[in-house]
């Protein structure tokens, strides 16, 4: 059996080496380029490939794969929204995902990120590095003191909930799916606009999908209190950054903590150190105090990492080996 792992990270080598110990009967590659329309001719000859990526995995690449029998597809991630499906279905393509490798990673990274939007962490550090020393004028807020919206309720949405509960916020929430547990404790609002509402915090936990691109667009925005804190490490396409931009001009929106952005792709996880990046919107978030962007880390751990690479591997085989798996996406 023949396995080839694409998008390999030095990171995550180590696990790949201790799951090919595991299975000595499978040959398995790993290239650190992803897939793509170059790269996509390698998994000639394989019986399943595993992928790491948000690059667009298209009509093109799947009609490939499947004319060339590799129709076993495990991706390390969660996240389905830069793949074709319905082509990769209707193409008999079986395809993985890992939904819950480290669903804790994400909750926590959010919540800390939030409370430095709070503590005004970034404000005060460029005032140190100048020398200003003075409290006024940034004091802060408490999170026991917050309402928290939580938009979306599955695995990373429900332990961010449990991490706010620890720090005595009050919490709401909104998701088309209610979670039983959560129904009966009677966290969920019937509509988006009753959470816009009642939060002075709106977390971001849905996937992207065609309903929910600029979800927080300027409609969603003016239904918001004035000074809420806008929480997203889900999908960049959740939000509507130039409307962004504008509800932290007029003050509607406090801060925002970014773990991802609608034009991300050729900016995270590259080192452009040497170069200007041509986007103005992007630009201007970072540029912010009040808003805190990150290169899409949230999931970004040793436990997420090691269940990423594990998880998908033990898919491809059992795809490979029985036709079907856990976490099948189709
Ligand atoms: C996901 O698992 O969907 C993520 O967003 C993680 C990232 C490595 C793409």
């Amino acid at each position: 059996m023949k396995i080839l792992a694409y998008g390999v990270r030095d990171d995550e080598r180590p696990y790949f080496e201790v799951w090919q110990k595991d299975h000595s009967d499978v040959t398995l590659s790993l290239t650190p380029a992803i897939l793509n329309s170059q790269t996509v001719n390698e998994a000639t000859g394989c019986d399943g490939i595993s992928v790491l990526q948000t690059d667009p995995i298209d009509d093109k690449i799947f009609d490939r794969l499947s004319r060339e029998n590799v129709r076993n597809v495990s991706s390390r991630i969660v996240g389905t929204d830069a793949m074709d499906l319905k082509t990769a279905k209707r193409l008999a393509i079986k395809l993985t995902n890992v939904p819950a490798y480290s669903p804790a990673a994400i909750a926590e990274f959010t919540v800390s990120q939030l409370m430095q939007l709070l503590r005004h962490t970034r404000r005060f550090e460029a005032k140190i590095r100048q020398q200003d020393f003075r409290w006024a004028p940034d004091v802060s807020q408490e999170l026991n003191q917050q309402t928290v919206g939580v938009i979306g309720t599955g695995r990373i949405g429900r332990a961010a909930i449990q991490i706010y509960r620890g720090f005595g916020a009050k919490i709401v929430a909104y998701d088309v799916y209610h979670d039983a547990e959560l129904e009966k404790q009677g966290v969920y609002v019937d509509s988006l606009a009753d959470l816009y509402k009642a939060s002075t915090v709106i977390t971001l936990h849905a996937p992207a999908t065609d309903d929910d691109f600029h979800m927080l667009d300027a409609a969603a925005f003016s239904q918001m209190n004035d000074g809420v804190w806008i929480v997203n490490a889900g999908r960049g396409t959740l939000i509507n950054s130039q409307a962004l931009i504008e509800a932290l001009d007029s003050g509607k929106v406090a801060g925002a903590a970014l773990d991802t952005y609608e034009k991300e792709l050729p900016i995270f996880n590259h080192d452009l150190r040497d170069q200007k990046i041509a986007d103005p919107i992007f630009n201007n978030l970072l540029a912010r105090e009040n808003v805190l962007m990150t290169p899409h880390i949230a999931f970004y751990t040793n436990v997420a990492v090691k269940n990423m690479v594990r998880v998908s591997l033990d898919h491809n085989l059992s795809l490979i080996q029985t036709g079907t798996s856990e976490d099948r996406v189709i």
